[in-house]
């Protein structure tokens, strides 16, 4: 089984396929909006110290199980232990639910992207426009189905052809691109005050609520609890350190959320709207952004730079999404990529319409109060990701044990220097954090 999959046929192929899942769309507008709502840099701070611990912790256990049974996440926990098969169940369901609504997104930027670079940008800083685009039918459908072809494309070219290409391609892109952008705000009049508003630490905004925020972003940026991590890690190379290459994926992933606090922070005090910040979501990114863009000099080519920026970093993500679906159904019933990969970016497109009609056609649907797309966001990331985390510490804690991990982490010859760390975080520490995330994420308590 293992000697047929196929593999990433080099270190930093790996690296930057896994670094392409964890930077994506909770990278560019997510972050940037918490760290300034919860106090610039104390957050920064707080969550940077939460990505060496947690977040390092609960990838390396991922990678060391996908690597160590070379199955992808539904296989993986019944093959180290036939009483936990149940768990691979919460890691193939969560970016089966997650594909669909994240490519509606996907295509949202994709049609911003287009319309910058055709000249487009008066219109998108329209008040209405926004609204009135996600509310038509066909448009947004469109731009879904096409942003699910792109997607399915690449992954039907399998890990090497496909992904790992793409990654190496787009993801020094995005770097280049990001960094442009971040210097080009520093420089607008006006911008050190932002840049001082989300760097400079202000104490008197710590609270628990910064742990927690920071720490649900966290999950969701790294692309952890959901098989993504331990199917990339079952086509990582045998002789590869897993705990380098986490560090370096960490970088790469806090990096970029950085940089996206640098590149729409500053902005944003430079023409003089900082409530702009206290919209979260697609307004700041689809609403607010642009505006800001229609005042800068340059807008247009700044604002198209960014929206395929933001494109690039979506599709990464839901590349990392499909082929986490894909391996699932090869492993489970032995189909082949291709018909998989077809099947899989068809039955995502009738999944994902729901979600696409939930602000237009199908508006006054309501499940729990949500429309469909803030329902699949909430079920994924609120409910079925802390249980799914949960399940891989107790697992690895006290299972298979953080030493079976640690084996594979130290295998040909590697080290593992925060061997230590890695075990009292993934028993202790991670599994008590994981309960509180999800007691307030279901608003049962309020911290
Ligand atoms: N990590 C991605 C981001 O930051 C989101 C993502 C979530 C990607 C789940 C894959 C799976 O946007």
């Amino acid at each position: 089984m293992e000697n047929q999959r196929s593999n990433f046929s080099s270190k930093i192929g790996f690296i930057l396929a896994a670094a392409g899942s964890a930077v994506g769309l909770g990278n560019i507008w997510r972050f940037p909006y918490l760290a300034a709502k919860y106090g610039g840099g104390i957050f920064l701070l707080v969550y940077l110290i939460l990505a060496v611990t947690f977040g390092f912790s609960l990838m390396i256990a991922e990678i060391a199980i996908g690597r160590k049974t070379g199955v992808s996440g539904i296989e993986a926990f019944g093959v180290l232990s036939k009483k936990w098969k149940f768990a691979g169940l919460f890691a193939a369901i969560v970016p089966i639910i997650i594909l669909p609504y994240y490519s509606v997104i996907g295509g949202w930027v994709t049609k911003y992207a287009v319309t910058f670079i055709t000249g487009g940008m008066a219109q998108t800083a329209d008040d209405a426009f926004f609204g009135g685009f996600i509310s038509g039918t066909s448009e947004p459908i469109f731009w879904f189905a096409l942003f699910l072809l792109l997607t399915a494309a690449v992954v039907f070219f399998g890990v090497e052809k496909g992904i790992e290409k793409a990654s190496k391609i787009l993801m020094p892109i995005l770097i280049i691109l990001s960094v442009t952008i971040a210097v080009y705000s520093l420089f607008m009049d006006g911008a050190a005050e932002g840049a001082k508003y989300y760097l400079i630490p202000d104490f008197s905004k710590f609270s628990s609520g910064t742990v927690l925020a920071a720490m649900g972003q966290l999950f969701y940026s790294m692309s952890l609890a959901m098989g993504i991590m331990i199917t990339y890690g079952s086509y990582m190379p045998k002789d590869t350190s897993i705990e380098k290459s986490v560090r370096q994926i960490e970088i790469f992933d806090t990096g970029i959320a950085f940089i996206a606090g640098l590149m729409i922070i500053p902005p944003i005090f430079a023409v003089g709207t900082p409530d702009m910040l206290e919209k979260a979501g697609p307004g700041l990114m689809f609403v607010s952004l642009p505006k800001l863009f229609s005042h800068m000099a340059g807008g247009q080519i700044v604002g198209a730079v960014f929206f395929l920026m933001v494109f690039f970093a979506a599709l990464t993500s839901s590349i990392s999404l499909m082929e986490t679906v894909v391996s699932v159904f090869m492993d489970k019933f032995g189909w082949k990529r291709k018909t998989t990969c077809l099947t899989v970016a068809v039955g995502s497109l009738l999944v994902g319409l729901p979600s696409s009609l939930g602000f237009g056609l199908w508006k006054g649907i309501k499940i729990l109060g949500m429309d469909f797309l803030d329902f699949f966001d909430f079920s994924a990331n609120s409910v079925l990701m802390p249980i799914g985390a949960f399940i891989t510490c107790i697992f690895v804690g006290y299972v298979i044990k953080p030493a079976s991990i640690i084996d594979e982490v130290k295998s040909y010859g590697n080290s593992f220097k925060a061997e230590k760390l890695f075990s009292v975080v993934i028993k202790f520490i991670a599994p008590v954090c994981i309960v509180l995330i999800f007691l307030t994420g279901m608003g049962i308590i309020k911290l």
